[in-house]
């Protein structure tokens, strides 16, 4: 499949997907939006990709929606097309999507990032939402998901000022799951991708569903939840073949 404005690679099981809109430090298009849901999909329905990776340039993960397209949009317009709605197709995958951020990840570009299921961040990495500076404020997530993972007063912080996150600053936050040097980001992020994509497929969905469900509801109806999927596992062959390796001193295939 050839893209206009991203780049796609497989690495083995690993899914990389590049945003690759240089000139604009891969501001968020509706072209790029689209191209990137029509990748989702594609790698959703692949039994070959057990994990996927976005990342975009040394410079930028992404700056924001892109400004010149989004600028002379109406409130008609923006309310009768649903706005936005289109890129939440990132947060429906279910196979497990690492975020590798390196440079800005600013406005729609960092709410893209919260999207994933964790954030690999180079040492370059800035977060913010700067929306308020251009007369909005954020649109896909910003303002719950960031809350969600920084606590309310550093997001409020950051969503009225403003003000970027430096990678630091982020990971203490937790933003980030951790920061590694610019230079190994990517092969970072391929190297964990490896090894989730290597562990059972079923098994990285089902817990990736049990993280995102403590996001959704009470302590005890998410306990409930985990332990119901929990026991259900004891039905799978991969929970055999992990036990039954474990005992035998060799690693498990859950290929088969
Ligand atoms: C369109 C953008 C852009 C964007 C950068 N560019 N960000 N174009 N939309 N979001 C373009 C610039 O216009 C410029 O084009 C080129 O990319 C390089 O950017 P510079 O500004 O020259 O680079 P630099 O001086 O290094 O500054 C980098 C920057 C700055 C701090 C990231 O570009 C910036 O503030 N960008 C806007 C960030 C922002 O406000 N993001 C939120 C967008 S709103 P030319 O042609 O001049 O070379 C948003 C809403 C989300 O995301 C709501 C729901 C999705």
């Amino acid at each position: 499949m050839a893209f206009e404005t991203i780049l796609v690679e497989r690495h083995e099981r690993v899914g990389l997907i590049r945003l690759n809109r240089p000139k604009v430090l891969n501001a968020l298009n509706s072209d790029l939006i689209g191209e990137l849901n029509v990748v989702l999909d594609a790698f959703e329905a692949d039994a070959d990709i057990g994990c996927i990776v976005i990342t975009g340039s040394d410079k930028a993960f992404a700056a924001g929606a892109d400004i010149t397209e989004m600028h002379a949009l109406t409130y008609p317009e923006s309310y009768d097309n649903d706005f936005i709605t289109s890129w939440e197709r990132l947060s429906r995958v279910r196979k497990p999507v690492i975020a590798a951020v390196a440079g800005f990840a600013l406005g729609g570009g960092c709410e893209l990032a919260m999207m994933c299921d964790f954030i690999l961040a180079a040492d370059t990495a800035k977060f913010g939402q700067p929306e308020i500076k251009l007369g909005v404020m954020p649109g896909a997530g910003g303002t719950q998901r960031l809350t969600r993972f920084v606590g309310k007063s550093k997001a409020m912080e950051m969503c009225l000022s403003g003000r970027l996150m430096g990678a630091a600053e982020a990971e203490r936050a937790g933003l980030v799951s951790r920061v590694v040097p610019a230079a190994d980001l990517v092969s970072e992020a391929l190297a964990v991708a490896k090894t989730i994509a290597d562990m059972s497929p079923t098994v990285a969905m089902q817990t990736k569903e049990s993280v995102n469900r403590s996001y959704e509801t009470t302590l005890a109806e998410g306990i409930r939840f985990e332990r119901r999927v929990f026991q259900a596992m004891f039905a799978l062959e991969h929970q055999k073949e992990g036990m039954r390796a474990f005992m035998e001193k060799r690693p498990p295939n859950f290929r088969r």
